[in-house]
Formats: C-alpha cells, sequence, structure tokens
C-alpha cells in the first residue's frame, strides 16, 4: 500500500475546488460536456459571443477539432486590457535577473499594456499582421512575454524557441513556419554566463530567405555583429511608434502559437495552438490546479520557448490577473539556494518546477533551504516528467515543511494545460502520482498490443478518449501527420505515447513514454533527432540511441555509433561526437554516453532491436529475452562486453 496524503484541512476549506465539488463538476463535465465547456467558456472575455461549443471527430482519417468556433476574442485583451479597470495598478510580472545583485523589476497591468501596444506597432512598422508568423527567440526577459502578446495582439503567430538550441535548430524552425520576422536579443545571461544569441542568430539566418528580419532586444549592451538593412534595434523603433494599439478581433479557430516539439519520427513538429479554446484552458487549469487566489505571488520556474512557460507563464496567470514571477537564472547560480532565495524575497505562495531541479537540489542537502524563510509557500507543484517517490517526500518535508499540497500536473505540448491533476483542496495526493484527471477529460487505459481498453486497477497506454478545449489542432502545415501521429495507433482515441498504470482508487501512475521519445532533465527529445545528428558527422556509418535511467536527469542519453571502417575509435573522437550533437542540436541534446559499436543487433529484416539496447544501456542485460530472430546475434555479446553503463 502506498501512503496517501490528506488535503490539509486549512487548504480545503478556502479552496475554489474542494473533495465534494469535484466529484460532482467532474462528473457532470464527462457527460455533458458540452453544456460544461458552454459555461466555462464565458472565463474568457469575448468580442463576439460564441454559440457553438464543441465540434470535434478522433475518427482517423478523419480528425478535426473546433471549439467555439464562432466566437471572436483576442488573447491579449483577456490578459492585459479586461484587467486595467480594476487592477491596472496592481503587478503583473515580477522580473528576477539572472544575478541576484541586479535588480528586480515590477511591471504592472497598465505598464505591461504599454509595452505591449508599442511592442505590437513595431510589428507592424515592421511589416507584420495577421497570420504572419514570427519566430522569439528571446532570454528569460519581461520582453519575450511582451513579443508573444504583442503578437497575439495583431493576429500574428508565434513560435518560441528555446534560447538553448542551435542556429541549426533556430533555422529549422523558421523555415518551416515561414517566418517573416525573428525576434532576438543581443546576449543572454544565464548562471553567470552570456551567450550570444545574437550571433547564433546572425548563423541562423545565413540558411533563411533574405527576406527574414531580425528585431533585437538590448538586454546586455554588448558588440553584436550587425545586418544594415536586416536588423532592428526594439528600443529605436519603440519610440517612435504610439503607445496604444487596438486588439485584433480573431476568431477562436485562429492560431495563437506554433511550438516545436520532438515526436518519435523524423524532424520536431510545428504543434498548433488555437486561440479560444486555449485561452479558456489555460485560464481555467491555472486558477483550478495552483487554486490561485487574487493577489498571490505565483512562481512557475520553466523557460518560455517550451509549453510550460506559454500557458503557466504568460496566458494563464495574465488571464486571470495574476502576479506572474519570471526568473532569468538558474537554480543553482550563485549557489543552491537561489530558487528558495527568490522564493523568500518575492514572498511566493506558489511554486512550479521540474523533478529534474528538484532532485538536483535534493543532492545539495537541506540546509540552502533551510536558509529561508518559506512561510510564504502555499502550493507547490511538479512537471514534466515522473517524480519518484523520494524527490516527492523531499519536496514534501523540506520545502513545503508538510504545509504544502503538492500538485504533480502531467500533460503535454499538445494538450495546451493540465489533463491529469490533483486540484490541492479537493485530491488527497499519493507521492509519484499525477492522481485524477481534470475537468472534461476522459482518460483511458489501452493493452498496447491489442488495443484493448483495460478497466479497473491495471496497466498500459494512455489514451484520452474526447477532445477538451486546449488541445492541439494540428501539425504546422502537415495535417496528415496529426492524424498519424496521435489518432491511428488507437483508432478514435488520441494517443499519447504515454504508459500508465491506475491504481485501485483509480489514480494514475505515469510511467513514461512508450514511443522512441526521451525525457531528459524534462525536456523531450526525438532519439531520431540524435541519430540523424551523429550520422551527419563524416567519421559516423550508423548510429542507435536509447535512454537509460540517470539519477538527476531522469534520462540520459546513450548513444551506440558505428564508425566508418577507415575510422578508429578513440576519447577524442568521443568528445568530438558529443560536442557535435551538442552544436547542432543544443546543450540539452549531448550525448551521456557513447558506445563504441562494431554492430548493431539487427532483425533479419534490418530493423534495429531496441529493446535490446535498451536493456543493455541500463545495465540489464541478464533479461534481454528472445535474441534468436537476430541475423548476427554475436554483436550482442560484443555490446554487453563494452557497454559504458556499470552500476
Ligand atoms: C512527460 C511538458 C510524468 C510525459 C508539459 C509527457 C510527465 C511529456 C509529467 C510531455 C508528469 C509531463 N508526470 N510524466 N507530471 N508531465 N510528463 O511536451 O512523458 O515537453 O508525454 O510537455 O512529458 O512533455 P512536453
Amino acid at each position: 500500500m502506498t501512503e496517501t496524503i490528506p488535503v490539509p484541512s486549512d487548504i480545503a476549506k478556502n479552496a475554489h475546488i474542494d473533495a465534494e465539488t469535484y466529484q460532482r463538476m467532474y462528473k457532470a463535465s464527462v457527460e455533458d460536456t458540452e453544456a460544461f465547456w458552454r459555461k466555462e467558456g464565458e472565463r474568457i472575455d469575448w468580442i463576439t459571443p460564441y454559440t457553438r461549443v464543441k465540434n470535434t471527430s478522433f475518427q482517423s482519417p478523419n480528425v478535426y477539432i473546433r471549439w467555439y468556433e464562432d466566437g471572436t476574442l483576442n488573447a491579449s485583451a483577456n490578459c492585459i486590457d479586461r484587467h486595467l479597470a480594476t487592477r491596472g495598478d496592481q503587478t503583473a510580472i515580477i522580473w528576477e535577473p539572472d544575478a541576484p545583485t541586479d535588480e528586480a523589476k515590477h511591471i504592472t497591468y497598465r505598464e505591461l499594456h504599454e509595452k505591449v501596444c508599442r511592442f505590437a506597432n513595431v510589428l507592424k512598422e515592421l511589416g507584420i499582421g495577421r497570420g504572419d508568423r514570427v519566430v522569439i527567440y528571446l532570454p528569460m526577459i519581461p520582453e519575450a512575454a511582451y513579443a508573444m502578446l504583442a503578437c497575439a495582439r495583431i493576429g500574428a503567430v508565434h513560435s518560441v524557441v528555446f534560447a538553448g538550441f542551435s542556429p541549426d535548430s533556430l533555422a529549422n524552425r523558421i523555415n518551416d513556419c515561414d517566418a517573416k520576422l525573428v525576434i532576438t536579443s543581443d546576449g543572454a545571461p544565464r548562471g553567470g554566463r552570456t551567450t550570444n544569441l545574437k550571433d547564433n542568430t546572425n548563423s541562423a539566418l545565413l540558411h533563411c530567405k533574405e527576406s527574414v528580419k531580425c528585431l533585437v532586444v538590448r538586454r546586455t549592451g554588448q558588440q553584436v555583429a550587425w545586418n544594415a538593412g536586416q536588423d532592428y534595434w526594439l528600443d529605436a523603433l519603440e519610440a517612435t511608434v504610439d503607445a496604444d494599439c487596438p486588439p485584433e478581433e480573431m476568431g477562436a479557430e485562429d492560431p495563437l502559437f506554433i511550438l516545436y516539439t520532438s515526436g518519435s519520427t523524423g524532424r520536431p513538429k510545428g504543434v498548433v495552438h488555437t486561440t479560444g479554446g486555449y485561452m479558456v484552458y489555460a485560464a481555467m487549469t491555472h486558477k483550478l490546479t495552483f487554486d490561485y487566489k487574487d493577489g498571490e505571488i505565483y512562481w512557475c520556474t520553466a523557460d518560455v520557448g517550451w509549453v510550460t512557460g506559454h500557458t503557466y507563464i504568460v496566458y494563464g496567470p495574465l488571464a486571470n490577473g495574476a502576479i506572474s514571477l519570471m526568473f532569468e537564472g538558474v537554480p543553482t547560480y550563485p549557489d543552491a539556494g537561489r530558487f528558495w532565495a527568490v522564493c523568500e524575497k518575492h514572498k511566493v505562495a506558489t511554486f512550479y518546477t521540474a523533478p529534474t531541479a528538484i532532485r538536483a537540489l535534493m543532492g545539495k542537502g537541506d540546509e540552502p533551504v533551510k536558509a529561508h524563510d518559506l512561510s510564504s509557500l502555499r502550493i507547490l507543484g511538479t512537471v514534466g516528467e515522473p517524480i519518484n517517490p523520494e524527490a516527492w517526500r523531499w519536496y514534501d518535508e523540506v520545502v513545503g515543511a508538510k504545509r504544502c499540497p503538492i500538485v504533480d500536473t502531467w500533460w503535454q505540448t499538445e494538450t495546451g494545460g493540465h489533463l491529469i491533476t490533483p486540484l490541492p483542496g479537493a485530491t488527497p495526493t499519493k507521492p509519484g502520482s499525477a492522481t485524477t484527471p481534470f475537468f472534461g477529460i476522459k482518460p483511458a487505459v489501452l493493452d498496447a498490443n491489442t488495443g484493448e481498453v483495460l478497466e479497473g486497477a491495471t496497466e498500459g497506454v494512455l489514451v484520452i478518449a474526447d477532445s477538451w478545449p486546449g488541445q492541439m489542432r494540428t501539425v504546422w502545415g502537415d495535417h496528415q501527420r496529426f492524424v498519424e501521429t496521435y489518432f491511428q495507433h488507437y483508432k478514435g482515441y488520441y494517443f499519447t505515447g504515454d504508459g500508465c498504470r491506475r491504481d485501485e482508487d483509480g489514480y494514475y501512475w505515469i510511467t513514461g513514454r512508450v514511443d522512441d521519445v526521451l525525457n531528459v532533465s524534462g525536456h523531450r527529445m526525438g532519439t531520431a533527432e540524435i541519430e540523424s545528428t551523429l550520422v551527419a558527422h563524416p567519421a559516423v556509418s550508423e548510429a542507435a540511441v536509447v535512454g537509460y535511467p540517470h539519477d538527476i536527469k531522469g534520462q540520459g542519453i546513450y548513444c551506440y555509433v558505428t564508425l566508418m571502417s577507415d575510422k578508429e575509435p578513440s576519447e577524442a573522437l568521443r568528445k568530438e561526437l558529443s560536442d557535435w550533437v551538442r552544436s547542432e542540436i543544443g546543450p540539452i541534446a549531448k550525448p551521456d554516453l557513447i558506445q563504441w559499436a562494431p554492430g548493431l543487433p539487427k532483425t533479419r529484416s534490418g530493423k534495429i532491436m531496441r529493446r535490446i539496447l535498451r536493456k543493455i544501456a541500463e545495465d540489464d542485460f541478464g533479461a534481454l529475452g528472445d535474441t534468436s530472430t537476430l541475423a548476427d546475434p554475436a554483436v550482442v555479446d560484443d555490446l554487453i562486453e563494452n557497454r559504458q553503463n556499470r552500476k
């Protein structure tokens, strides 16, 4: 029996949702989904109210997802303008810079309005209008939020690219969505070091159309290589434009943003989210999952380059008129107490982070936590990967002093917001379980092979049986890929790519990806992407990449590499390959272990047996299973003999 942690009574008493309300509302939400979402849609201000609520089909090949389709609205007006009368002078964004000695900024809703309006007018000056794509490649500075909201204001579609991605990855994304403009900064300070983002952007733009313009935010004031006629300083243009910009009236199903994410095959795909349903879902989940109360300081430590930053730093909190903290730095700079110092300094009530950060900080002991007054904390959250019970307990006991409910939120770039998560005032928690579905969400567990629906306590693949407003609508430019990736494995269901267990209380325990997607420090990475990068190196003939358990990162990247016949393995070459992947994709994709593989285990039809490679990488080769179908069983002995991960 795993332990169950009851809801603290003071939290339950004042929560937006208590246990009884959850039961009643959940039941209603799945029994009459349409009526439920008709009401919930009112969380958002509409210009033209919707009359139609849900128009969706999961039946491949005819998959379509439309919510509130005849309504019109503007996302930025929902995040800004509608708060001006009631909370114009309240802080919207607190910005905490990388260096603790630099001054934090407090940006009020009124200031946010002016910043976003000016930014939007600058975009217009640069020829950006409705439907145009804009790539945002910025560090964690307020301008990243301004840029997103400015795009939303004029109906342009933003695509934020994590500033840790390489020039190559940036170029691929600019080209895939055919962006007219890229927004970057001169430099990006992080953990006491500064990346020259403008240089990266310049390198990327060498591989893009010459007409792509570049708007540069001044962050560090460092020297940058400038391309006259193509580059523009934001501050210079801002001074010349109007301080007001009326929001465009957008259709509920007009795209709000594209966000690239890795899948099991091919290049990252552009996940498309639209305006109406996404905003309803972002606002509702932010408010209820974190039991957000007016005036509280809310901090999500994600980067705006990931979906968590979109929904839970920008759109959800700001739609709710919240105070959203944005942090430029890293958890361990200048020391391992930084997160807690920031919580104390700004009196953070809700703290939302990733298991990998919790594990890394747990490794530094309790002292850095205990050195700070964390009495302002009320709710703790985690996201991005399964959290091991040990890290959960440390978070609960040391950080939350056993007073703060932990919400372990399971969701994906594709889902737009939380799908399975505790609600602080309603759901007793179990360390390591994402617990129960959010309103309107119908999870099901299927047998991976037969697709049969499994009932009761069971284990299998996790699918969702019906649509919700925050769901992605398509893959940018490739609806067929959308249908194939998510709706063809199991007919009539959205396939999540995750495995899960459901226990006797109906609680869900996510067991991790069942496809060839890795989750490294909460970042999604396709093994196929890393493999194709490795084989693009002149010394490499073949490569196979798998994950293996890693104490801090959750999963580490394990690469099997077969060299060209005229190349000799060496430590220098190992480092070269590792640096190669790092520079081609970005630091998050740097291999942890590289094993020289004279041959890879293949079936007689030439298919690589990844199951065997995974076992060897896990140092669990006693359980290799049947190897008799291999073309050359002897390669396995060599791989075991030379394995890199020895426990
Ligand atoms: C994993 C991040 C267990 C899962 C929001 C999913 C989780 C993938 C959890 C999506 C959680 C996310 N418990 N696993 N609470 N949250 N995951 O698109 O494998 O970057 O499919 O979205 O992360 O990653 P993505």
